[in-house]
């Protein structure tokens, strides 16, 4: 029998990786409060990069001081930082793979206190609108204004500069997905806007699309990936029907970037980093698909190998992985001999800074060392 296309190379913009199998973007709280990463991340993604040809994307990474909200994140404005990814980088490209980052801004999803904490004034607490999330803060996000929301797409062009041109990264994904500051515009639960980027499934797009582009500028189209969650309620999200404005986003992707390293969408068997056990019938990426193949599409959501195989042999995706990636650093390695899986503890997901749960999980034979 010959392998499985889950195991087999295929073009990702401008890189080719050997197999499908994706490390997820996954917070994990390593970095320190400046928001750097030390070796402790060098030795993670190094270990999730030891199959030669592994496609990575990092953990979410702030655009801004000012994006974040979070600690222990790391961030992707400064000479120190860039100066640590680039360690991570050359070292999974030791291993013959690849790495893009992922650009984060929170809005409405960052801590008050956090951004205080960080010396940022009460007003750097901001949304698409001044929609509340209880679950964060019981005073309402400042809407961004019409020019502040044109400062956002040049930080995002900025990050993807210094991430591919400075710390040499492979490409870089727009974070479109989880109700975060860019899905904040999108969905209109959130998006109450009376100017150019509020209203119409148009005006609504406006903003992710005009990231898109100015990324696409700095840094190329085939070096740039976007990640949607049409479906996903974390973060207080979920339309009454996404489907029209993701209808429009991604087709307007498609005529405008048809050349994009590829599309990131998460299932809706998935939100956050939790399974959801009823899955309304109806619900569903396959409207998603349709629009964007060809061409290349990551998707993301709790798959097991038997799944990840046919979906590759049926759609010919790439699947991404979290959770048991964060456990099996080999994880593609041991997809392919068909290795049992180490179970994953979510208590030790987001340590601050600790390296337990973090770079210990066994590999099933020894790491191939250079
Ligand atoms: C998280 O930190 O829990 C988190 C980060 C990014 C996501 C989803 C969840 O897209």
């Amino acid at each position: 029998m010959s392998l499985p296309k889950l195991f087999q190379p295929k073009q990702v913009g401008e890189i080719t990786v050997q197999h499908r199998i994706v490390l997820a973007p996954l917070t994990r709280n390593r970095a320190n409060k400046e928001h750097v990463h030390g070796d402790l991340a060098v030795e993670y993604y190094s270990q999730r990069a030891s199959m030669p040809g592994t496609l990575l994307i990092t953990e979410a990474t702030y655009i801004a001081r000012k994006a974040g909200g979070y600690p222990h994140v790391p961030g992707i404005w400064s000479e120190e930082q860039i100066a640590a990814w680039k360690r991570v980088v050359e070292a999974v490209h030791a291993r013959g793979s690849y790495i893009f980052l992922q650009l984060w801004a929170l809005g409405r999803q960052a801590f008050p206190a956090v951004l205080e904490s960080e010396g940022l004034p009460p007003s750097s607490y901001v949304s698409s609108s001044d929609v509340l999330l209880l679950e964060v803060s019981s005073t309402p996000p400042r809407p961004l204004t019409t020019a502040e929301v044109k400062e956002y797409v040049q930080l995002y062009a900025t990050a993807a500069k210094n991430a591919v041109h400075g710390a040499g990264f492979d490409g870089v994904e727009v974070h479109c997905a989880n109700g975060y500051l860019p899905d904040q515009f999108l969905q209109d639960i959130c998006n109450k806007r009376t100017d150019e980027y509020g209203g119409s499934v148009e005006n609504r797009c406006r903003f992710p699309l005009e990231i898109v582009q100015a990324v696409t500028e700095a840094v190329g189209v085939r070096k740039t990936g976007v990640r949607i969650s049409p479906w996903g309620t974390f973060g207080g999200m979920r339309m009454a029907d996404p489907r029209p404005t993701f209808t429009h986003f991604v087709t307007q992707l498609r005529a405008r970037f048809p050349e994009l390293a590829y599309l990131h969408m998460i299932e809706p068997r998935t939100t956050g980093n939790i399974d959801v056990s009823d899955v309304p019938e109806g619900d569903s990426n396959d409207f998603v698909r349709d629009i964007w193949a060809p061409r290349v599409i990551i998707s993301a959501g709790g798959y097991t190998r038997q799944m990840a195989i046919e979906a590759a042999e049926k759609y010919d995706y790439l699947t991404a992985w979290g959770r048991y990636f964060i456990s099996n650093p080999d994880l593609p390695y041991r997809l392919l001999k068909n290795i049992p899986l180490t179970p994953y503890s979510r208590d030790m997901f987001y340590i601050d800074e600790s390296p337990r749960g973090y770079i210990d999980y066994p590999f099933a034979s020894e790491p191939q060392t250079q």
